[in-house]
Formats: C-alpha cells, sequence, structure tokens
C-alpha cells in the first residue's frame, strides 16, 4: 500500500476521533514509522508500507485517536532547540517555557556574578531547575551557557529518569546533575547554599478546580505530579519563593513559570518579603502572566 493511502486513512481517522491536528499528526506519524521527515513524505508521496509497518502506524495513530499526546508517540519532543526524549510518566516542555530559559539566560548575562560554588562548580556560574521533569529547561541553559553549571531536581523517579536520560543524550552529564527528591532538599550539603546565580522552576501550579476541566490529553495522561498546585494552585510556586533566597547569592534571580491568573498574588508575595528586591511578572506570547523574576537583595 502507498503511504498517500495510508496517511489519509490515517487523517480520517483522527479527524473523527476529534484531533485538531488530524493531518499534520498523521504526516509525523507515518513518517516515523517510515523512517522519514514530513517533507520527505510530501516529496515522495508513492512511497510503499510494508505490512509490518503499516500495522505499526496502525497502532499509533488508535494510540493518538485515544488522546495520547503526539510527543509520547514520537519519543520527542522539540524544545529551545532541542530534541529532547519525553514518554508516559513525564511532562511534555511547552513553548511558553521557553520565556523561563531566556530570562535565566539574561539574568545570568546580566548580573555581575557572585562567589562561586565549590565541587564541580567552582569558578563557573551556577544555575538551579526546580521540578526539571524531562530536564528541558535545564539542560537548555547548559546547551546556551558553555560555562554554566546546573543542577536539576525532580521528585517523581519516572520524570527523573528521562531527565538523566536526556542529560545523557545531549551529551551535557559533565554540567548537569539530576537529584531527585523534593524541591531544596536534595541540594543539601552539595556546597550550594547562597551561591546560586539563578533559579529557574516550571513547578506544577494548576487549581484543583482548573484540573477537572483539562482537555484529555492533557488531564489524562500526563502525570498528575506534573500539573497539581494544590487547592488554589500556589502551593508548590509559595514554596519555591520561601526556599530561594537561602539558595540565591546575594543578587541572584529567581524565574518561575506561574499561572495567567497568579500575577497579582506573587507580585504582592515579593513585595512583602524582604529577601527579595523586585519582582516583574512577565506576559507570554499569548499575553498572559506566566514569568515572575525576581532578584534578592
Ligand atoms: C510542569 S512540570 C515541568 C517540567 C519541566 N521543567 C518542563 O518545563 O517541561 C513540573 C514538574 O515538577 C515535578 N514536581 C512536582 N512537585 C515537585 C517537588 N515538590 N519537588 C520536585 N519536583 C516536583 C513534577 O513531577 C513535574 O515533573
Amino acid at each position: 500500500m502507498t503511504a498517500r493511502i495510508l496517511l489519509s486513512g490515517a487523517t480520517a481517522a483522527l479527524r473523527s476521533a476529534g484531533i485538531a491536528t488530524a493531518r499534520q499528526d498523521a504526516e509525523l506519524l507515518t513518517a516515523r514509522v517510515l523512517g522519514t521527515t514530513r517533507l520527505g513524505l510530501s516529496l515522495e508521496p508513492r512511497l510503499t508500507i510494508d505490512a509490518a509497518r503499516g500495522n505499526a502506524l496502525r497502532a499509533l495513530v488508535e494510540r493518538r485517536a485515544r488522546q495520547e499526546p503526539l510527543q509520547y508517540l514520537l519519543g520527542e519532543a522539540e524544545f529551545a532547540g532541542l530534541t529532547l526524549g519525553v514518554g508516559p510518566g513525564v511532562f511534555v516542555p511547552r513553548p511558553e517555557t521557553e520565556a523561563l530559559v531566556e530570562r535565566a539566560l539574561a539574568a545570568l548575562a546580566d548580573g555581575s556574578r557572585g562567589p562561586s560554588a565549590g565541587g564541580p562548580s567552582a569558578g563557573s556560574p551556577v544555575a538551579l531547575d526546580l521540578c526539571t521533569g524531562s530536564g528541558a529547561v535545564a539542560c537548555a541553559l547548559a546547551d546556551r551557557r558553555a560555562d554554566l553549571v546546573v543542577w536539576a531536581v525532580e521528585r517523581e523517579p519516572a520524570a527523573a529518569a528521562w531527565a538523566h536520560a536526556n542529560v545523557a543524550r545531549l551529551g551535557l552529564g559533565g554540567r548537569v546533575t539530576v537529584m531527585e527528591g523534593d524541591l531544596f532538599a536534595p541540594l543539601a550539603g552539595q556546597g550550594l547554599a547562597g551561591r546560586c546565580d539563578v533559579i529557574a522552576a516550571n513547578p506544577p501550579y494548576l487549581a484543583e478546580s482548573t484540573l477537572a476541566t483539562l482537555p484529555a490529553e492533557v488531564g489524562e495522561w500526563e502525570p498528575r505530579a506534573a500539573l497539581d498546585g494544590g487547592p488554589d494552585g500556589t502551593q508548590v510556586v509559595a514554596r519555591i519563593l520561601d526556599g530561594a533566597p537561602d539558595w540565591l547569592r546575594p543578587g541572584g534571580t529567581l524565574v518561575v513559570e506561574i499561572g495567567e491568573d497568579q500575577g497579582a498574588w506573587i507580585r504582592a508575595r515579593i513585595a512583602g518579603d524582604p529577601r527579595y528586591e523586585t519582582g516583574i511578572v512577565h506576559r507570554d506570547f499569548r499575553g498572559c502572566e506566566r514569568t515572575l523574576e525576581a532578584r534578592r537583595v
């Protein structure tokens, strides 16, 4: 059978399952099964598919029709110019979070560096990535700043395994260390207290009421621990705000992705905490308040 015929069948199946990006997803899945790209597929529409690959494609289309994230099926997600491995058990990195990386890099470029941490970090700027998931933010920071040492923390073992794998896949093992545990806890004893130049975090920040309204693709497939920010969504963010000043050097910067309804709350929180100098909430490409940037005094 030709790829063109299978592709139109796959597109129709995904469309009738309500997948908004049916054609694009069908192309990506077909290209993946054939070991080519979407461009390769369009340049060679008469490519044929043998029975085994046809069955593999049908299985992927069925999974996608059940709303499983496309990135889980492809086994990869693009983020900040990197290709990261992802799959069940880990949050799929989102384009919005690339702004967190940019803010962290700008703060690193801007801030006159304080005393650097000891151990493997000696002489290098240091970043923390809390709630690292796939390791997306940690890897992007290390990829963009060749002198940067990054410590990444993840509480869920399944997600931490993806972070470890991505650090290895991208050859960043010499500068990115993945630790398993709760926020700052696994960093104790590493000589990092009061010495970090930047702390970045994309924590779970959805309120309980929002969790119930998520599209199936997110709510039924991505890990709840990646989404659930407690009753009003601020539980983990608040703990990060409380803990970060102990780990930042004077003048160091905290950047945190937040829910679009949390801007006023977080500005007030920063304004009321004498350990922070300034707090700015930046908007994302949709115009929603999304990224807190706060400097430690
Ligand atoms: C929204 S995801 C972000 C993942 C990744 N940073 C990204 O932007 O793609 C939040 C991550 O935080 C992890 N997490 C939740 N609570 C945590 C905690 N107390 N300590 C460490 N990690 C936590 C979740 O397991 C999940 O992987």
